[in-house]
């Protein structure tokens, strides 16, 4: 874990808490937004977008992959997620399993970072790997 300032990871974040803004989350009040960086430094953003029949909802980081990956970006450096209730103080929500095995598909295990904001603006960073030990990827499948 690092926790060292870093402007890059500050400016996703900051993207990552205004892209939850957007956040359609009136099931869980849980809003989330994300900041997706391609190593050529474009950004990608997404927010949880959930539904009425529960299953159909989408991950706020989902959200900023798909949408990267249909802009045809496939090479990420790292994602700011920012996750909490309004009003909250809460500590760093890290991506559920279902969006760690969709990171695994695209991103570097061992040099993607995950940044995972605090609603106070403090933030923690660790390599995919490091949050989705012996993982199933795409390595498996060749
Ligand atoms: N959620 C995310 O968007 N990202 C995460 O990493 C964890 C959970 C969303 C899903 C749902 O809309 C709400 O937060 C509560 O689980």
């Amino acid at each position: 874990m690092s926790e060292n300032p870093n402007p890059v990871f500050e400016t996703l974040i900051g993207k990552a808490i205004a892209a939850r803004e957007n956040a359609y989350a009136p099931y869980s009040s849980f809003r989330v937004g994300a900041a997706l960086m391609t190593k050529d430094g474009s950004i990608f953003t997404g927010c949880n977008i959930e539904n009425a029949a529960f299953s159909p909802s989408n991950c706020a980081e989902r959200t900023a992959i798909f949408k990267a990956v249909s802009e045809g970006a496939r090479n990420f450096a790292a994602i700011a997620v920012a996750g909490w209730k309004d009003g909250a103080e809460s500590g760093p929500a890290y991506p559920c399993g279902v969006c760690r095995q969709v990171m695994m598909e695209f991103c570097d295990p061992k040099s993607f970072l995950v940044i995972a904001a605090s609603s106070d603006g403090s933030y923690e960073t660790r390599p995919l790997e490091a949050i989705m030990p012996y993982a199933f990827g795409p390595s498996n499948l060749v």
